[in-house]
């Protein structure tokens, strides 16, 4: 069991679901604040008004279905609604508290994301917001204090609202330089302070839920296809960029990944695993391996997509593809062809039960396996190194009397994943520099809106009805976790 000797581990989060802050230091709105709670059978839904007649009402955002909004409408906050994102669990004023529990667990890195609307409070201002830019500088100060190395999201689900009304989000190209001029103005102002940063979090989610992705109402094929070509060209910018900046600064991919299997031998499932394996990994193809696949170009294609881009687009693609690959992996999905009388499981990635693996209460199915997998799969695709920036399991955890939380199905969970991991690297010589646990501080549920589902070794007491004080505490899973990394990853 060796990991590299400057191993990267830690945990990960986002703004959206972490931070909170609002209303508070001059942010704007993004698109996951318009977000209400929701729960494994009932999809989140996007608020919004028609400002000509003041009507209001809400679209559902569940993953992949069809999403229909009024003539006139638009995503807004509404008075009297709830939305998980607007405290989340309160990094904004727990920033101190929670690094120190981060550095008592030995991190050696943060993944973070930084929200956009906390900078340029409408995505196209002039100038950006010193306030939001202050809060940043607080939170890697107090890293630098820690030694801990941040790993920033530029943008998880964060587009700002203002993109979305004015540009109809992604899909307008005006939003390459709205980014571009972002990314400038926090790389330079965080130059010597942030090493590691992550273009769109799981890219390929544009495919799953194009209004959390990037901000587009219509979630047509064409328009999918456009936001991703859009943000994959914003992406090359930014690679361009940072190596302009400065030569120690690293940018990364970072896609939704999780092995398919097949159900059955019928050779028609593994066609289909291969086909709705080309859906994910087309957005590390062009992202991570610089070209359009001919699968990709046969689709669009067959479909009647036509792409507004320019000769200089493919030249940035192949010029300045990412440094490296990160990616999120839970578990597995099983598909098949033969689905009629089988359920459903899997999370975003539709898929059907798979009798040898356990699932925990949202259906999403465990896999000791995945890690290894997933990790053989991208390395061998594309040679660059690697980086594990979530995995873990949700679960409603149980405060006990005396305020203990016995989180064992999560140690063990990490236990076998981490294993998975080692193997990869031990046995398969893959090249991997890091490892974030999701939600290593209990926060809200991308998928869901709740706080139920929680991942963290840190509990955070608040409800999802939004009560509860916020006061922070250890699970068993922190103190296991803090073993495991002062052993360098041999303790599990
Ligand atoms: C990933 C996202 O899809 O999975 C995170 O990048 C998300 O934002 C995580 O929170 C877990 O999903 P969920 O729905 O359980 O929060």
């Amino acid at each position: 069991m060796t990991f590299k000797q400057d191993f990267l581990w830690g945990g990960a989060t986002a703004a959206n679901q972490y931070e909170g802050g609002f209303s508070e230091g001059g942010k704007g709105v993004n698109t996951s604040d318009v977000l209400t709670t929701g729960a494994h059978t009932k999809p989140r839904q996007i608020t919004w008004v028609i400002p000509e007649t003041g009507e209001t009402g809400s679209t559902g955002m569940g993953f992949g279905s069809e999403m229909f909004f009024p003539e006139g409408a638009i995503p807004s906050v509404l008075e009297g609604e709830y939305y998980p994102s607007h405290l989340a669990t309160d990094f904004y004023h727990h920033y101190k508290e929670d690094i120190a529990l981060m550095a008592e667990m030995g991190f050696k890195t943060f993944r973070m994301s930084m929200n956009w609307a906390r900078i340029f409070p409408n995505g196209d201002d002039e100038a950006p917001n010193e306030a939001g830019l202050d809060f940043y500088d607080g939170v890697f100060d107090e890293c630098k204090k820690y030694g801990i190395e941040p790993l920033v999201t530029l943008s998880h689900y964060e587009t700002p609202l203002h993109l979305t009304i004015q540009y109809g989000g992604w899909i307008n190209r005006k939003l390459i330089d709205f980014f571009a001029k972002y990314v400038e103005t926090v790389m330079n102002r965080y130059l010597g302070k942030v090493k590691y940063w992550l273009t769109f979090n799981e890219i390929n989610c544009m495919e799953f839920a194009p209004f959390m992705a990037g901000g587009i109402l219509n979630p047509s094929p064409q328009n999918k296809a456009q936001g991703a070509h859009n943000q994959f060209v914003a992406s090359a910018k930014v690679v361009k960029l940072a190596h302009e900046i400065a030569e120690e600064i690293q940018v990364g991919q970072m896609l939704a990944y999780q092995p398919l299997y097949a159900n059955t031998c019928d050779p028609a499932d593994q066609l289909l695993v291969m086909e709705s394996s080309q859906v994910s990994l087309f957005y590390s193809d062009v992202q991570t391996g610089g070209k359009y696949p001919a699968y990709q170009l046969k689709k669009y294609e067959r479909e009647g997509i036509v792409l507004e881009d320019s000769s200089e687009d493919y030249e940035l693609l192949e010029k300045y593809p990412a440094d490296f690959l990160s990616f999120s992996c839970y578990g597995s999905t099983t598909v098949t062809t033969h689905k009629d009388d089988l359920e459903g499981g899997g999370n975003l990635f539709n898929g059907v039960t798979n009798p040898y693996l356990e699932t925990n209460a949202w259906g999403w199915a465990t896999d000791p396996a995945c890690l290894r997998l997933a990790l053989n799969t991208l390395y061998d695709r594309y040679h660059k190194p690697l980086w594990i920036v979530e995995n873990g399991i949700g679960w409603d955890d149980k405060v006990e009397a005396d305020g203990s939380i016995h989180d064992d199905y999560r140690i063990e969970y990490l236990r076998k994943n981490i294993q998975s991991m080692d193997d990869a690297v031990n046995i398969d010589g893959v090249d991997l520099m890091g490892y974030t646990m999701w939600g290593c501080i209990d926060l809200v549920s991308a998928g869901t809106g709740e706080m139920k589902k929680r991942y963290g070794f840190v509990y955070v007491d608040r409800n999802d009805i939004g009560e509860g004080s916020l006061k922070r505490s250890k699970k068993d899973s922190f103190y296991w976790y803090k073993k495991m990394i002062a052993s360098k990853g041999a303790d599990l």
